[in-house]
């Protein structure tokens, strides 16, 4: 029998051997650099009141906390980060006019992360905060610590991607955009959603010129050029001088010798509303996530009761010794190949024939008794698997691959952190409220009905916010149509294509969610390290879907 006891929970692992060795090595030594640079150790508590990582201060969800009460039945949550817990900590014991306050810490960290994401809940962070100066040379000494940390740690091959809060902000401030809208714009902006972010403006009344500005943003990365090309156009103060400060954040690491790490991101935009000013990011190709995040948020303090500007950085210990024992053994993405996961089924056959269309030699696939599950194509250095589609979103997030197609309803029900690039125009359907005609009544009242469904996040999420009514959420695998035929379910959330498998169970379409269609995703250090090859791609689909021959 399984003894439990030896076992840890989902998301937390021991961790001992060269693997603990090398991050207690790696916190000593980065701890010691910084205080090289008159930063003093700080340990602030493990928990901490929920409103010191609540509202505008905090940038985890709050189902993604680890909430409990003490005693006095006072909501508790373990510190998801350090940022807010050491500026609480800066506000009350350090932070007078006129003084710059240094602070250095490392610990664990705790997120409430969904079971099998194949990501930790418990991660080592070390990090930096520097309070009380506003300046250039701040930002500059910033980004100068991450390269020096990442590169004494001996990774080889990393870049940091700078990009400024107040680029985006002006282009909303100049088109009078602002509250939610802004907030949705600029996660699909962040996203690199081109598609969805124009859909959001699309009955918004602005100039043309106004909403390719904004859509634009998603395109400006790359090197320090990119700056001159963000500038193009814009006439709004705040975005001219968030680019006159990427000009003076690149001369400071020109001065340090450390400009070939610094790329620029004018989309690089925090979910939350939370930096005021540069935003960076350390990728390295060998890890499919940021390996270090920071940035300027002049407003933290003023929450804790100190109008003073602020910025800091914070690396997680574990995903660094991921990233070099992955360098170590050679398993990196900068191998000179593009890998595609794609979707099993329906639409493999439409995004085998659209690749071919680029010039990507895939005749191996077409073999359709092959049990092979790779294939390659040398000349091109294309790699593409099939995959299920849930686990398409999957492989691109974690890295293993670079890009992928996938069904929105796919995308939308996993949530993963990925880029979300283009829509194919293939695999068109619609995600649909079905039953029986006598249901429609049921969605009419605010009883409560039963939902089958594969896809429970899509259903909750329409139910409890576009339609506000509590349902029950039964989750099926497949041959959903039966639930409601044999009684399981009052209706049912699912993709109608031709509609005819409803039609020949005497089902109908009660109401639409949202129409669907297979969309090219990309992992987000992937797009920065590939960028030339995955525009191309990007520039060549958009050509065939638009039916203009490609420049192969
Ligand atoms: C999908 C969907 C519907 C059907 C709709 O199922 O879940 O059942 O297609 O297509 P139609 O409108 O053209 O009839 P799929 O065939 O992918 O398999 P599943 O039932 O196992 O989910």
């Amino acid at each position: 029998m399984e003894n439990r006891l030896l076992h840890t929970p989902e998301g937390v692992r021991d961790t001992y051997g060269n693997d603990y060795e090398k991050k207690l090595r790696l916190q000593l030594e980065f701890l010691q650099i910084l205080r090289n640079y008159g930063y003093r150790e700080i340990d602030t508590p493990s928990f901490e009141y929920f409103d010191v990582y609540s509202g505008e201060i905090g940038t985890t969800p709050s189902g993604e906390l680890y909430k409990f009460f003490d005693k006095d039945n006072n909501t508790l949550v373990l510190r998801p980060d350090f940022t807010p817990g050491v500026a609480r900590a800066a506000a009350k014991y350090f932070i007078e006019d006129n003084v710059h306050v240094k602070l250095s810490y490392s610990g664990n960290v705790f997120s409430n992360a969904r079971n099998l994401s194949g990501k930790l809940k418990e991660n080592t962070e070390l990090g930096a905060e520097y309070m009380g100066d506003g300046s250039v040379e701040a930002d500059g000494e910033m980004i100068a610590m991450a390269v020096e940390l990442l590169r004494s740690a001996g990774l080889k091959d990393f870049q940091i991607c700078i990009g400024n809060a107040g680029y985006f902000k002006g282009l909303c401030e100049e088109a009078e955009i602002d509250g939610e809208l802004e907030m949705s714009l600029r996660d699909e902006i962040g996203n690199k959603n081109r598609y969805a972010a124009a859909n959001l403006i699309k009955d918004i009344e602005m100039l043309e010129s106004q909403a390719d500005k904004l859509l634009r943003c998603v395109e400006l990365f790359g090197d320090v050029s990119v700056l001159d090309k963000a500038l193009v156009g814009i006439s709004n103060e705040r975005s001219k001088a968030a680019i006159e400060r990427l000009h003076a954040v690149y001369e400071q690491a020109e001065s340090r010798g450390i400009q070939s790490y610094i790329t620029f991101d004018m989309s690089m935009l925090s979910k939350y509303n939370y930096y005021t000013g540069i935003i960076f990011r350390a990728y390295s190709s060998s890890l499919g996530d940021a390996v270090l995040k920071g940035g300027r948020y002049d407003n933290l303090l003023s929450k804790f009761g100190h109008d003073a500007p602020a910025l800091g950085f914070t690396l997680s210990l574990d995903d660094l010794v991921l990233a070099l024992n992955n360098e170590e053994s050679g398993r990196t993405k900068d191998d000179g190949y593009l890998t595609f996961a794609l979707t099993k089924g329906r639409l493999a056959d439409k995004t085998i024939e659209m690749l071919q269309k680029t010039g990507i030699c895939l005749s191996e696939m077409e073999d359709k008794d092959t049990r092979k599950l790779i294939f390659t194509d040398e000349i091109n250095k294309v790699r593409v698997f099939l995959a299920k589609g849930p686990d398409v979103p999957t492989y691109v997030e974690l890295g293993a691959a670079d890009i992928g197609v996938v069904g929105e309803d796919t995308i939308l029900e996993e949530g993963r952190k990925i880029f979300e690039v283009l829509d194919l125009n293939i695999g068109k359907c619609r995600m649909c409220i079905a039953g029986p005609q006598s249901a429609a009544e049921l969605l009419q009242h605010h009883e409560m009905i039963r939902v089958a469904t594969k896809y429970p996040e899509i259903t909750k999420d329409y139910f409890q916010n576009v339609k506000h009514q509590t349902v029950d959420i039964i989750k099926l695998n497949g041959s959903i149509e039966l639930a409601p035929l044999v009684g399981l379910s009052d209706v049912i959330c699912d993709i109608v294509e031709t509609g005819s498998t409803l039609k020949e169970n005497g089902l109908v379409v009660l109401e639409e969610v949202v129409p669907l269609s297979a969309r090219l995703v990309v992992n987000t250090v992937s797009m920065r390290i590939h960028a030339y090859r995955i525009n191309k791609l990007i520039k060549d689909l958009t050509d065939i879907i638009n039916e203009v021959e490609p420049v192969i």
